[in-house]
This record gives C-alpha cells, sequence and structure tokens, in this order.
C-alpha cells in the first residue's frame, strides 16, 4: 500500500503534545482515585499507549474489540470481538479511542458499561469528526477536531494499512478511487 496523503493534519510532536495535555488534565480530574483505561482494539492502542504515560493517578489497562463493516451501500453493522477481563463494578473508566466520527461504536460501547455498574465512565479520543455523527455523543476528552475527510494514521487504518504512521494525514483519493 502506497503512501499516498494530501495533507498531514496532526503531526507527531502535536499528537505528543494533546497526550500531555489530556494526561494533565484526567490526573487532575481523578486525582484520589483509581482508574480502568480501556483501549479500542485496534485503532485506540497508539494514542493509549501514549496517553498513559502521562496520567499520574493509578491505573489498570484493558482492551475492547468492536469492528464495523458495511454490509452493503449504507448499512454499517457492528460485530463484537473482545471484551475486557478486568472487573470494572463501581471503578472509574475511561474509554480511549482512536476517532469518534459517526458515534455508533462509542454509544455501543457506553451502553454496554452502564450494565456493568461502573462509578463512572468517560470518553477520550484522539480526533473527533462531528461532520460524521448519525448518534449524539460528546467525548469528554478530545484531541482535536478534523474535517470531514477520511483520515489514516496513528492507529487509524485503510484496509489495515496506515496504522504506524506517526501523524494522522488526509487519505489521497488517488489510493481509494476504484474501490
Ligand atoms: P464511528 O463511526 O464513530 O462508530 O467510528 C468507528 C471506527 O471507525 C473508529 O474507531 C475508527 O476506527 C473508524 N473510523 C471512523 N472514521 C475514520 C476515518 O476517517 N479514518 C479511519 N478510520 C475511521
Amino acid at each position: 500500500m502506497e503512501n499516498k496523503f494530501d495533507k498531514i493534519l496532526v503531526t507527531h510532536e502535536e499528537i505528543l503534545q494533546i497526550c500531555k495535555r489530556l494526561g494533565q488534565q484526567i490526573s487532575e480530574d481523578y486525582k484520589g482515585k483509581e482508574l480502568v483505561v480501556v483501549g479500542m482494539l485496534k485503532g485506540g492502542a497508539p494514542f493509549m499507549m501514549e496517553l498513559i504515560k502521562n496520567i499520574t493517578v493509578p491505573l489498570t489497562i484493558d482492551f475492547m474489540q468492536i469492528s464495523s463493516f458495511h454490509g452493503g451501500v449504507t448499512a454499517t453493522n457492528l460485530v463484537f470481538k473482545k471484551d475486557i477481563e478486568t472487573n470494572v463494578c463501581n471503578k472509574h473508566v475511561i474509554i480511549v479511542d482512536d476517532i469518534v466520527d459517526s458515534a455508533r461504536t462509542i454509544a455501543e460501547v457506553m451502553r454496554l458499561f452502564d450494565t456493568r455498574k461502573v462509578a463512572s465512565i468517560e470518553v477520550a479520543c484522539l480526533l473527533d469528526k462531528p461532520s460524521g455523527r448519525l448518534v449524539e455523543f460528546n467525548p469528554k476528552y478530545i484531541g482535536t477536531t478534523v474535517p470531514d475527510a477520511f483520515v489514516v494514521g496513528y492507529g487509524l487504518d485503510y484496509k489495515e494499512y496506515y496504522r504506524n504512521l506517526p501523524f494522522v494525514a488526509i487519505l489521497s483519493e488517488e489510493v481509494y478511487k476504484n474501490d
């Protein structure tokens, strides 16, 4: 898969700054508390790994995976693939994801955690794409807002590629125009 981008939206340096700022904010907000940080696989993993280095309150980590796939032109189905192993009853939970776009995935995850009697639950995302919303949802911790474009890098993929890029970029239409 050839690396073809229209524009770098968030540089590596900016991502490190975002993780520092959000880490400080979370450390302040959860002072005296213990946290369970839940990363959404696969896209949320790189952001989560950098973010937790900047959080100073005691925490444990776990992972969850929900995949979305397009079953036809319009319908998108969510498939639950992996659950956490931690008992989160009465715990403070932060879900970490790469991007909140339609918010369908995160809405599903919030519904699930509601049934688990958590003490509190919030969402931290590297990117917010409000123009993509199909479900109303406002993440508490947002790295930065992106325009209505398909972005890749720092966990975000196109056909499983580009997750390793140290920055976030708009993928060139040339790459996917014949799909
Ligand atoms: P949702 O639309 O908010 O449910 O987003 C579900 C998942 O789709 C995200 O966690 C990403 O992994 C993926 N996704 C959404 N928008 C983009 C994008 O612009 N580029 C790459 N992946 C995306």
